[in-house]
């Protein structure tokens, strides 16, 4: 693979997790709250998760040990400001402990400040197509940085603002307001809030004009609430952007979608430090929609094409739109066989290598994802970790993937503190 010679020394080398996924009993989010509806879509609930909120401690401490630099995990705000307007400083102290445990063991702190999971009082407020969220949020990320800011490395705002869009294509959620009574999941949201179907616009689900404008609204307050205590600190947002192509007959619907889900949101993103780039694969449309799999094509535990060629090609769009520094802030492969999720990596760092080769500033490559945990809907069935979890224990074991990674990250580290 890579001679890694077009790696800078400053380059971020990391793995990532999102609170929800890997914490455990985040009882008081709306994710939670629709896991155990009826009518849910969520395959499971998340439990205990891996109680990576107890076990952070050895879990930074593994990622350090195999050679990373970087820990990229977010903040869980329906902890922080369990109810609105009361924040806990107890929570913040216990992200204050992770960041430290982060330095402890010289990585860097990746910290996203909202990833999919919201409070559940703000569903009941009208989630994220109400006018009065992105200035809760704001003032949520302004108290985070007051007690947190010293210690973040790099922070982004919101994750896959964009996914809702790119999940809509694909037939899951993004039911316009007057609709959603007749989905049973919305509905069932509904009547235990007390609220309109109507009003029911959780983060990841919620693809409308109005969920675009507050997210980016919610972005961008958040942005200058970090900012106004952390000015040097780089501030972006992270995008979910699949390489999007299509086949005979699909040329339209692939244009319209790229435009809606990767485009559109490179744009406003201009102004920002950087843009985190979250690629897994291609979609690919055709006249009747999104095309299956080609025949014969390896596919991953979703179904999909094995397809690892895509995030070049996303990491040079967001380059050429944006304009602005990128980093690769997730990227990686839902599969049982470890020996493919090694050669996806090496193919991905080959694109993000070619990149660095003609100029592109790029910062990271932060994988997705540390351990196997809850992956959404799918519950635990995908396992996209380098590290295995046995839940009935609890007990890490890190797969062939996780030393490879680790070890280039090493070796790119020593060979540029050799150069120089
Ligand atoms: C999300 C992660 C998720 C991953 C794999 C991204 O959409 O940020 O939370 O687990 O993709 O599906």
């Amino acid at each position: 693979m890579t001679e890694l010679q077009h790696f800078p020394s400053n380059f971020l080398w990391g793995v990532a997790t999102a609170a929800h996924q890997v914490e455990g009993n985040n009882t008081n989010n709306d994710t939670w709250f629709l896991e155990h509806l009826p009518g849910t879509i969520f395959a499971e609930p998340s439990g205990d998760a891996i109680d990576h909120y107890h076990r952070y401690r050895e879990d930074i401490a593994l990622i350090a040990s195999l050679g990373f630099s970087t820990y990229r995990f977010s903040l869980e705000w329906a902890r922080i400001e369990p109810e609105e307007g009361h924040f806990s400083v107890a929570e913040l102290n216990h992200y204050r402990r992770m960041l430290e445990t982060c330095h402890e063991y010289g990585l860097t702190p990746v910290v996203t400040f909202h990833h999919f999971t919201s409070p559940l009082w703000l569903l009941a407020a009208g989630g994220w197509e109400d006018p009065a969220t992105p200035e809760r949020f704001a003032r949520y990320c302004d108290r985070a940085t007051e007690h947190l800011g010293d210690l973040i490395g790099v922070a982004c705002t919101l994750n896959e603002p964009n996914l809702a869009w790119l999940l809509k294509a694909l037939g899951i959620g993004g039911e316009p307001a007057e609709h959603r009574g007749k989905v049973p999941l919305w509905s069932a949201a509904a009547e235990a809030l007390g609220i309109d179907a109507a009003k029911v616009a959780p983060f990841q689900f919620t693809g409308s004009d109005a969920a675009f404008d507050i997210k980016l609204a919610a972005h961008r307050a958040g942005r200058d609430a970090i900012k106004a205590r952390r000015p040097e600190l780089m501030v972006g947002w992270t995008l979910a952007n699949s390489d999007i192509q299509s086949t005979e007959g699909g040329h339209e619907l692939a244009d319209q979608v790229r435009r809606e889900v990767n485009e559109r949101f490179l744009e406003v993103s201009r102004g920002d430090d950087f843009v985190g780039i979250q690629t897994y694969g291609r979609t690919v449309f055709g006249p009747d929609g999104v095309a299956p799999a080609p025949a014969g094509a390896v596919t991953n535990q979703l179904g999909e094409e094995i397809y690892p060629q895509a995030l070049e090609v996303t990491v040079r769009e967001a380059h050429r739109i944006a304009g602005i520094p990128v980093m690769v802030t997730e990227n990686g492969l839902s599969t049982n066989d470890d020996t493919q999720r090694l050669e996806y990596f090496k193919t991905a760092l080959a694109g993000v290598e070619s990149c660095l080769a003609d100029g592109i500033d790029v910062r990271g490559y932060i994988a997705w994802t540390a351990f196997d945990n809850y992956e959404w809907i799918f519950g635990y069935g995908p396992t996209f970790g380098i590290i295995a979890v046995d839940r009935a224990t609890q007990i890490r074991t890190p797969k062939p993937s996780a030393y490879w990674l680790g070890g280039v990250a090493r070796q790119a580290r020593e060979r540029l503190s050799a150069v120089g």
